[in-house]
Formats: structure tokens, sequence, C-alpha cells
């Protein structure tokens, strides 16, 4: 795994695309994975991989036989997550999140946990990204968000009918948990 403080420069080389300088905390990806039940759940997507910390979270929740699939579009974090994560049950896809529908082979998703700054993505992409993932998530699945600002919840409002909100303090800077079906 490349170390830390490599990914922390390069999350922050990129803060167009990454939207971030720190990565998650534990206490918000344990807070944030505590709205998804993994019992049962066999198809699960990551948006926004970044340096792994919430990737590590679900893998060690989800069933053994469950797949994840995770997004992420900067090469060198797609490379450490390869290393990260070299178990067949868990796919590191380099390319957007806009372009989910095309790894899917037509199944259904049973839950879409994401990190991506939505904010910083143009309006296009990102509708598209709102669009797929609500058609590729089955009837009682959910998506769950992790953002800076409470505005993205009237952006989600377009596409899922129930949002509903926390905010994690222990993380900096403090940051809300959308979760919505
Ligand atoms: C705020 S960082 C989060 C990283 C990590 N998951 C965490 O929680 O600390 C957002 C990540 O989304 C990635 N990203 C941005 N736009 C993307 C897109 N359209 N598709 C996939 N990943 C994207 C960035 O490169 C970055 O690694």
């Amino acid at each position: 795994m490349k170390n830390k403080g490599v990914l922390i420069k390069e999350l922050c080389k990129n803060i167009s695309t990454t939207g971030a300088i720190t990565f998650s905390s534990t206490s918000l990806v344990n807070k944030m994975l505590s709205y998804a039940n993994f019992e049962g759940l066999k198809f699960i997507v990551e948006l926004g991989g970044g340096d792994g910390s919430i990737t590590k979270g679900i893998v060690e929740r989800m069933d053994p036989d469950a797949l994840l699939l995770v997004f992420e579009i900067n090469k060198p974090f797609c490379e450490a997550l390869e290393k990260q994560f070299p178990q067949d049950n868990v796919k590191i896809i380099c390319d957007s999140a806009e372009n989910l529908d095309k790894y899917l082979n037509g199944q259904k998703v049973d839950i879409i946990l994401s990190s991506l700054p939505l904010t910083l993505i143009k309006k296009d992409a990102r509708e598209e990204i709102y669009k797929k993932s609500k058609n590729a998530i089955n009837g009682q699945g959910k998506f769950i968000q992790i953002c800076y600002s409470y505005l993205l919840k009237y952006q989600f409002a377009g596409y899922f009918g129930n949002i509903k909100s926390y905010l994690s303090v222990k993380n900096f800077p403090p940051t809300f948990i959308l979760v919505c079906n």
C-alpha cells in the first residue's frame, strides 16, 4: 500500500477533482456505514474510492460472497486501491461514475456508497451519475452520500423520494451523511 502521506499529497494536488484535503476519518466511515445493513447484500458499488478508507470499511462488513465495484478516476489512487484490495470480489474501476451502467451488465445493485465531490462535478456528468445510480439500485436499495454541504440534499431530491440526513462532527470538516432511497 502506498504511504498515506503520498496519497494525501495526491489528494491535495488534484483538489479540483477530489474536493478534499483529507480523507474520511474512521469515525465518519463507521457512522456512514452504520446506515447500511450489509447482511444479504450481494452487489455493492462505491463511487470515489480515493485512499480506500470507505472501501476498507465496506470490505470488513460485506458478505464473503458479495461483489464490490469501486469507481475512481485518479490513476495513482486506482493503483494503490488495486494493491490494497487484491481479492477477486473487489473490482477497482478506473473510470468515472457517470459510466456506471457500462459495468453492471444490466444487473441491479443493492447499495451505492459515495464520497464523490458532486458539487465540483459538471452538471451534465453529475446528472448522469444521479440518473444512472437511481436506475441501477434495486427497489429496496439505498444511495448513501457523504458531503460537506447540506444543500446537496436538494439535488438528490430530484431523483430519490426519501432522503434522511445526519451530521458527523468527528471528521474534518464536519460532514453530512445523506441516506437516499
Ligand atoms: C473526497 S475524495 C474521497 C476519498 C475517500 N473515499 C474518502 O472518503 O476519504 C473523492 C474521490 O472521488 C474521486 N472522483 C472524483 N470524481 C469522480 C468521478 N466522476 N468518478 C469516480 N471518482 C471520482 C476523486 O478522485 C477522489 O478520490
